[in-house]
């Protein structure tokens, strides 16, 4: 693609801009931005964070954080990378660094964007280091099923002998991989939206036939056990379990909301940098939010546990399910993770006899497109990190992102714990940059800009009221979990493999922001005055 001269652009003596590509259609970025938060999230981590956090006790907070931290939460994310893609930029570094300049002079703004791209890198390669290999997993279910390879054997068994065969595990990964590269290689509005737009359609229907089925199967075994059992775990409000695991339940809930969302890592912003300056950002950032919490709570409320409940006699082992619901049902919730849907789940669909094979074979395909739509945003921002600041060629970029994805996932393949430990890692980073997104996005863009942008071409006028949430209640919110969970997350069980990763991460991340941002915007740190203005 040409590179234009912006006429603003100090006559030439900075960087050249890029010419941006952008969404073709409307349908086709909501789809897209709806494809990046439904994920795996919605299907496997939201049941079991319900599971292991008391049922309906979960669900109080988890409105709550909705409300008060998702809803406006997207909407900075929305905002910042409308902003940053003016600029030219899909990459929180550069980005952040330019909002953080509206109250700080450019060298201190450096700082703040170096912090915001370190996260956001950091963030992106490591969740996809496990990530993928869950997506790899649910295309080797889909074929297991569909092949009725696990009838008729020990679940736990077949599961584990699976992760053994490596190089079973790479094929499915690899090709999941490789499809990923392709489609993000075609670019954003060639490749990226035109694979959303058919495949989150086909994600719905999935899962709402999945759905009906779920209604339709009632008490399969045993008439004490339905899934009604499930709904009624999910949906009765358990205040008792909630007063005594309070701190416990709000972070899980909070965690999950930022988790599901896709907030707190960059890619929001970065979906949002292909829009034009005066596209809406306010009413689809609510249609967002939305499209995931529908697939969240209705209809990943009504799979997981509704299909452990009714199943429960062949899921739960038989002397802990002599022992009655209340002992049957807190197993389910012990022991919901997330292999859960690998392991114990398919022996609920060996029950449902002929049915079954399909029936499981639809669910991981779910699986596959749910968390298929969400890596692709995450790849793109890596893609889009080397096109725009190191000037790497998208095909080029694609496959090079896939050498550094084949790297990092190595060890989720040969050490046993570290996926685990990566995860709870997560939540809390995913927490953290969302402050850092009110900080910089909010505060140092100064609030009147954030309200303004937020209007700048919107369908809607959001009340003022979310504007006091968002500088206020939010970050309070925020600050609590952050507060609460930072002795146990440095002193916490995390190994010594993850922790390399971690910093080694950080350390790339932390260089290749602050190589960008000079990279582009040299002059203006050199006299320290703003110059770059659009
Ligand atoms: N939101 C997606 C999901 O629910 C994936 C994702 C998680 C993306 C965390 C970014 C951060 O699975």
């Amino acid at each position: 693609m040409e590179a234009v001269l912006h006429p603003i652009w100090n006559g030439g003596c900075i960087p050249l801009e890029q010419e941006r590509e952008q969404w073709a259609t409307k349908i086709g970025l909501i789809l897209a931005m709806a494809g990046n938060a439904v994920g795996l999230g919605n299907f496997v981590r939201f049941p079991t964070q319900v599971a292991q956090n008391g049922g309906g006790a979960f669900m109080v907070p988890y409105f709550i954080a909705l409300f008060f931290l998702g809803i406006p939460i997207m909407w900075v994310e929305w905002v910042a990378g409308r902003y940053g893609g003016k600029y030219g930029h899909g990459t929180l570094g550069p980005a952040y660094y330019l909002m953080a300049r509206e109250s700080v002079k450019p060298r201190g703004a450096l700082w703040w964007g170096v912090l915001a791209g370190m996260l956001g890198f950091a963030l992106t390669v490591l969740l996809n280091s496990y990530y993928l290999h869950l997506i790899g997993w649910s295309a080797a279910y889909t074929y297991f099923s569909a092949a009725g390879s696990y009838f008729g054997h020990n679940t736990g068994t077949f599961f584990d002998n699976y992760l053994n065969n490596h190089g079973e595990v790479f094929l499915f990964w690899g090709i999941t991989v490789v499809l990923l590269a392709i489609a993000v290689g075609q670019g954003v509005s060639k490749g990226i939206e035109r694979w959303v737009k058919i495949m989150m359609p086909l994600l719905y229907i999935f899962a709402i036939i999945l759905v009906g089925y779920v209604f339709a199967i009632g008490s399969p075994i045993n008439p004490n056990w339905s899934t009604i059992d499930g709904f009624k775990f999910i949906w009765s409000p358990n205040w008792v379990y909630l007063k005594q695991h309070f701190a416990t339940v709000m972070l899980a809930a909070t965690g999950q909301i930022f988790f599901t969302l896709s907030l707190g890592m960059g890619i929001i912003q970065n979906y949002a940098s292909y829009l034009g300056p005066n596209d809406d950002v306010a009413l689809s950032g609510v249609a967002t939010v939305s499209l995931n919490e529908f697939a969240e709570v209705i209809l990943g409320g009504s799979l997981a546990i509704p299909i452990a409940t009714a199943y429960a006699s062949r899921i739960v082992p038989a002397n802990v399910f002599a022992q009655g619901k209340d002992a049957a049902l807190s197993w389910i919730g012990q022991h919901f993770g997330l292999g859960f849907s690998y392991t114990s789940l398919p022996n609920a669909f060996i029950q449902m006899g002929g049915a079954g094979r399909a029936f499981g074979a639809l669910w991981f395909l779910l699986l596959w497109f749910a968390g298929f739509t969400s890596a692709i945003a995450m790849y793109n921002y890596l893609v889009a990190l080397l096109e725009e600041d190191l000037n790497i060629k998208r095909k080029v970029g694609t496959w090079i992102v896939l050498g550094i994805y084949f790297i990092m996932g190595l060890p989720v393949i040969y050490i046993g714990s570290y996926m685990d430990q990566l995860d709870s890692w997560i939540s809390f980073q995913l927490t953290l940059l969302a402050l850092v997104d009110i900080i910089v996005a909010v505060y140092l863009f100064k609030p009147s800009n954030f309200w303004n942008e937020l209007h700048k071409g919107s369908y809607i006028r959001v009340p003022v009221w979310y504007k006091w949430i968002t500088i206020i209640i939010a970050p309070i919110l925020l600050l609590i979990p952050l507060v609460g969970t930072f002795k146990s997350f440095v002193t916490g069980k995390i190994g010594v493999a993850p922790w390399t990763a971690i910093i080694v991460m950080f350390i790339i991340g932390a260089i290749e922001s602050y190589y960008a941002i000079r990279k582009k915007y040299g002059e203006e740190l050199e006299k320290n005055e703003v110059i770059v203005k659009l």
